[in-house]
Order: structure tokens, then sequence, then C-alpha cells
């Protein structure tokens, strides 16, 4: 064997031993070692260079090691780079994009769970003739409590712990879309036919039965004869079509300011089937909607003829129904943005 031959297999047995001892744990460090071997003034070109001064009958042999020592560097390159799961920068400073490397789990956007149900409830009142309504937050005190039958110092006023902006004049954060109901009176002849989504404040300590803030969806009739039959059959509908089942419901006697007589309307609790549990607090019953039909005085503030024109009004907080249609049982959840919470809901 000739010296030449001699000293390329030892050099090439020494660099394999020094690759095998390397940790490269850098994009930089693997593309150092890609310039120092597999460059075009690297150690390869060097030892390829080196099979002419071999004599002729080792040049095949020669060359057969050296071909063998590059297949070594490249796969263990390319075994380098899968490991550090990079994209290398061509020399020539391309963007690195590297096609072989796995995608990246796609974070897709989901729906708001509140969005869904608000959308569900604007869907199967748009279907009986109702039509959707905006209004500001920021309210005046005249069409968030005085229009609604609510004059200062009425003392159900402490019903809705408000958030005030200012005195004189007064502003606040509504405290419900009744606000909208009483706009849409101001500004339109009946018969009228709205609902009402909207978010609304009240000053309540947050924990996972309250918030300082939740949504509500309120809805308003007015025509000639209307009447309390009207308003149990459009809610029956209501939930019939909300929980996609048989409901029992049931009205109980209370009070608003702005409605006359009023009720409130309790579902039969969906998670227990009435049998009792903690969602229903063992009464089999829950509360989801306030409802009434227009006190006369409301009417006439805007105009309207009382004794031409009756209404029912009724108003729910979305987050209810929510609770009831996804068993969420902490109102925290639903603002703090948690992408495991949220990541649950897909629309139909
Ligand atoms: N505005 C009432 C509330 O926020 C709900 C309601 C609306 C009750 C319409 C009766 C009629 O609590």
């Amino acid at each position: 064997m000739s010296n030449t031959l001699n000293s390329l297999t030892a050099t090439i047995e020494q660099y394999q031993k020094n690759i095998d001892q390397m940790t490269i744990q850098t994009q930089e460090d693997l593309e150092k070692f890609r310039i120092n071997f597999l460059g075009s003034k690297g150690i390869l070109k060097d030892l390829m260079s080196a099979i002419k001064d071999v004599p002729v009958e080792e040049k095949k042999q020669c060359g057969h090691i050296c071909n063998e020592f590059k297949k070594f560097v490249e796969i263990y390159f390319e075994e380098t780079k899968k490991r550090l799961n990079i994209a290398v920068i061509s020399p020539k400073g391309h963007i690195p994009i590297d096609a072989t490397l796995p995608v990246y789990d796609q974070n897709r956007g989901s729906h708001h769970p509140l969005s869904i149900v608000r959308r569900d409830i604007e869907h199967l009142f748009s279907k009986i003739g109702f039509i959707v309504v905006d209004g500001p937050e920021i309210e005046d005190d005249w069409h968030n409590f005085g229009s609604m039958n609510l004059p200062e110092s009425h003392p159900a006023r402490d019903m809705q712990d408000t958030f005030y902006l200012s005195h004189n004049p007064t502003y606040l954060l509504r405290t419900h879309t009744s606000s909208v109901q009483a706009r849409v009176m101001e500004s339109t002849k009946p018969p009228i036919r709205v609902i009402c989504p909207g978010r609304v404040f009240r000053n309540e300590t947050i924990s996972a039965r309250s918030h300082c803030f939740f949504h509500q969806v309120e809805g308003l009739y007015i025509d000639t004869a209307v009447s309390f039959a009207d308003l149990k059959q459009t809610l029956y509908y209501f939930v019939t079509e909300i929980f996609q089942q048989n409901v029992q419901i049931r009205f109980r006697p209370s009070y608003f300011p702005f409605t006359e007589p009023s009720a409130e309307m309790d579902i039969q609790c969906l998670l227990c089937a009435g049998r009792g549990c903690t969602i229903c607090k063992h009464t089999g019953w829950v509360e989801i909607l306030g409802s009434g039909m227009v006190h006369p005085q409301v009417l006439e503030n805007f105009k309207i003829d009382s004794n031409v024109y009756s209404g029912f009004a009724f108003g729910m907080g979305i987050e209810r129904i929510c609770q009831l249609k996804y068993r969420i049982n902490d109102l925290r959840l639903y603002s703090q943005n948690d992408i495991r919470f949220l990541k649950q809901f897909t629309v139909k």
C-alpha cells in the first residue's frame, strides 16, 4: 500500500472519529459543519483532489474510500438537520425553507360559545319575523331607566347594580338591553318585532356565578291585540328549538317595573331531567328568562297609544342558555380566553 493511500485512510478515520464525538446543537454549528466538510473549499473537496496523487493501481480503492466517507458525512448532516428540526439557510442567503420538515400543527380559530348561542337565538327569532337590533353600551338614564318606568329613586333600580360614568348628566353602562328596545320604540311606529342582543354591565363581584358583564337577548313585540298567550307560545317555540327537545316550561309571577303582569320562565332542568342536581339547586327547574306584558306607561312614554296597542317583552342571559347547552358551570370561563376552553366549540 502506498504512503498516499495510507495517510488518506488514516486521515479519514480521524475525521470519522471527530464527527462521532461531535454534539451539534444549533443551526449555526450545523452550518459550520456543512461548510467545513461539504463546502466548495471543504475537506471532501481536498480529499477528492488528493486522489490524483495516488498511484494508478490504487486510485479505484482510494476513490471508493473517499466516496464512502462522503456518504457518511452527508447522512450525518441530514440526520442532524432532522434532529434539530430546522431549515438550513442556503449559502446564497435564500429564505430558510425545508419542504421535507413536518408542518406545524395549525391552531385554527373557533367561534366563542356565546357567539354560537347568540347566533342561534337570532336565527330562531328571525324565522318568526323578529329583526335584530343593536344599540350603544354607554347609555343615558332615560333609555336605561327612566323610560322603562324606573324614575329616579325608584327602589327597583337597586335590582341592577349600575356602573355610573357621570351624574349630571347621567351616563352609565347599560344594565340591560331594554335600553335598545327604548330606542326602537322612540324611533319606530308599531307594529314592532325586535330582538336586542348585546353586552350588559352590573357592578357585581366576579365569581363562578356572577360577573361584572354578561350578555342578554331581549325581545319586544308590539301590535294590536298582542296577548300573554302570544308571549307563552313564542317562548315555548324558542326553548324547544334552541334545546332541540321537548322542554317542560312553567311561568312564575314576578315583578319588573316595565312589564305588567310579569313572569319569570323556568324550564325543567335539562341536566338531570327534573330529578334535582346542583345546577337546578335540587329543585328540578332552572330560571331562564324574565318576561311580561309591556307596561302601559312604557308605551305612553314613547307616545304609543296603550288603548290601541299592547305588547310583550322578554329578556334572557345568553350565558345561562350556554350553561344548559354546554354544561359550562363557571361564568369566568367565558372571558378568560383559555384556548383549552375555546377550542372545544365548533359551529354546526
Ligand atoms: N330587563 C330585564 C333584566 O335585565 C329582563 C326583562 C326584559 C324582563 C323584558 C321582563 C321583560 O333583568
